[in-house]
C-alpha cells in the first residue's frame, strides 16, 4: 500500500516531498506554518492578502494607521475612488513579509506567496504588479496565482530579472480556464512551472457557482492531466480541495497529479493564525454548520461557518484603512449594498447587511470563517480535553500525517 512519501514532487532536478500547503489569506496561513512546510520538505504558502497589515502587525510598522489617517475626511463619502495605496508602501510591506520569512527558512523545501487577482485594490495591474515584484525582490521562491483569470499577470512582472527562475503557477477550476491562461501568455514564451486544479470542496473562494456540488476534483483534474499530456506540456498538476487523509492524496497521485495542495486540516494547526477560539469553532462544526454563500464581494461563492459573526454584520465600509476590494472605479459591492441599508435607516444604527459583508475588515479581525467542506471532520483528526476542548496540533504532526499515513488513518496526538 502506497503513502505519500513514495512520490516525490519535481521541479527541474530537484524533489520535493508533494505536500503543498495552500495560501490561506488574510494571515491563517502565516511565515510559521510556511517555514515548517518549507523545512519538512515540502511546499509552504505565506499570503500576500492584506500584506500592509500584516506587516503592521509582524513588524509594527504602522501603515494601516498612516493611510487611515490620509483619507479620514473620505470617510463618510460614498465615493471611495479617491482612496489610493501607495505603491511604495505596498512594496516595502510586501518585500518585509516575503524578506523575513525567507530569511528564516530552513529544510530543503519551499515557500511561495499566494496572490489573488481579486484583491484590485483601487488599481488592478499596478498593485498587482506591485505585489509580484516586490515579492520577487525579496527572495520568494514562487507565486501562485489564485482568485481570478490572472491573463495578464505574468506579462506584468515579465521584465523581472526572477521571470524566468522563480516558480510561477497558477490556480484554475477548469481545463478551461487553464487554456485560456496558456492562450493569452503564449506570446511570453514562458509557461506555468505548475498548476493548481482547485475543486468544489475547498476553503476560500470557490471558481464554481452555487452549483458546485455537481462538481468534482477527480474529474476535472483527469481532463487537465490529458490536456496537458495531449500539448506535451511538461507541467505538474497539482490537485486540491477536499484532500483529508494521506490516502485521499495517494488516489490523486496515483493517477497523475504531481503533489496535493491541501489546507483546511492546517487551520487548527497551532501554528495557523486563526485565534484560539476560533480553532475550537473550526473543529466543533458539524457538516450543516458549513455553506457556501455568496456574501464575498469579490463576485466568488466562498465557503464558511455559518456562525461567522461577519454574516449580516452592517459595519461601515473599512476602505480608508484597507480597500482591498475597491475595483479599478473605486467600487466595492459591499459598499453598494451597505449605502443600500444606510438610506433605509439614515440614523446609521443597527445596519444589517446580508447580502453581502465588508470582507477586508472581516478577514482582518477572524470575523469570517472561511474553511473547506470537510472541516467537520476535523474533530476526528485530534484528542479532547478534560474540559471539552479540542487540542490543537503541530503542523508538523498533520504534515508527517498526510506524507506517511496509510489506509485512510489518521494519527491522533500523543
Ligand atoms: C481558511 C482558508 C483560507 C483560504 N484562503 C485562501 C486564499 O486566501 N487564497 C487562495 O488562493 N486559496 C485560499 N484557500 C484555499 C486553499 O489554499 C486550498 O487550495 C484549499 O482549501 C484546499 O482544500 P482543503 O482545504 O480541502 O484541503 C483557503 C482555504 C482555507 C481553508
Amino acid at each position: 500500500m502506497k503513502r505519500v512519501d513514495d512520490f516525490r514532487l519535481k521541479f527541474g532536478q530537484k524533489e520535493y516531498v508533494p505536500i503543498m500547503v495552500g495560501g490561506m489569506g488574510v494571515d491563517i496561513s502565516t511565515a510559521e506554518l510556511a517555514l515548517e512546510a518549507a523545512r519538512l520538505g515540502g511546499i509552504g504558502h505565506i499570503s500576500d492578502a492584506m500584506v500592509n497589515d500584516v506587516s503592521d502587525r509582524r513588524f509594527d510598522t504602522s501603515f494601516v494607521k498612516d493611510k487611515t489617517k490620509l483619507y479620514k475626511y473620505n470617510i463618510n463619502n460614498l465615493d471611495k475612488s479617491g482612496v489610493k495605496f501607495d505603491l511604495d508602501v505596498l512594496a516595502e510591506a510586501t518585500r518585509r513579509h516575503v524578506g523575513a520569512t525567507m530569511e528564516a527558512k530552513k529544510g530543503d523545501g519551499l515557500i511561495f506567496v499566494n496572490c489573488m487577482e481579486k484583491l484590485t485594490m483601487n488599481g488592478p495591474r499596478e498593485t498587482l504588479q506591485v505585489r509580484m515584484a516586490s515579492a520577487l525582490d525579496a527572495g520568494i521562491d514562487g507565486i501562485t496565482m489564485s482568485a481570478g483569470l490572472h491573463l495578464g499577470s505574468f506579462g506584468l512582472i515579465a521584465d523581472h530579472p526572477r521571470f524566468r527562475d522563480a516558480k510561477l503557477g497558477i490556480i484554475v477550476s477548469s481545463v478551461r480556464a487553464l487554456q485560456l491562461f496558456l492562450r493569452k501568455n503564449a506570446r511570453l514564451n514562458r509557461l506555468p512551472d505548475f498548476v493548481i486544479v482547485e475543486g468544489p470542496l475547498a476553503g476560500g473562494h470557490l471558481g464554481f457557482g452555487l452549483d458546485w456540488a455537481q462538481y468534482d476534483l477527480a474529474t476535472i483534474i483527469a481532463e487537465v492531466i490529458q490536456y496537458v499530456k495531449d500539448e506535451q506540456l511538461n507541467i505538474p498538476v497539482i490537485a486540491a480541495g477536499g484532500i483529508f487523509t494521506g490516502s485521499d492524496a495517494v488516489s490523486f497521485l496515483e493517477s497523475g497529479s504531481a503533489a496535493v495542495q491541501v489546507a483546511t486540516r492546517f487551520t487548527v494547526a497551532n501554528e495557523c493564525g486563526l485565534p484560539a477560539d476560533v480553532k475550537q469553532d473550526y473543529y466543533r462544526a458539524n457538516e450543516d454548520d458549513i455553506e457556501v454563500n455568496t456574501i464575498s464581494p469579490t463576485g466568488y461563492p466562498m465557503r464558511m461557518l455559518k456562525s461567522s459573526p461577519a454574516i449580516g454584520d452592517g459595519i461601515r465600509p473599512g476602505c480608508e484603512s484597507y480597500g482591498y476590494l475597491l475595483d479599478a472605479n473605486g467600487n466595492c459591492a459591499y459598499i453598494t449594498s451597505y449605502n443600500r441599508e444606510l438610506a433605509l435607516h439614515p440614523d446609521g444604527k443597527n445596519i444589517s447587511v446580508m447580502d453581502k459583508t465588508c470582507l477586508c475588515t472581516q478577514m482582518r479581525n477572524f470575523k469570517l470563517w472561511t474553511c473547506g467542506h470537510y472541516t467537520y471532520r476535523l474533530k476526528d483528526t485530534t484528542r479532547r480535553n478534560a474540559d471539552g476542548t479540542y487540542q490543537t496540533l503541530s503542523a508538523e504532526h498533520i504534515f508527517k500525517d498526510y506524507q506517511f499515513s496509510v489506509d485512510h488513518q489518521i494519527a491522533l496526538p500523543v
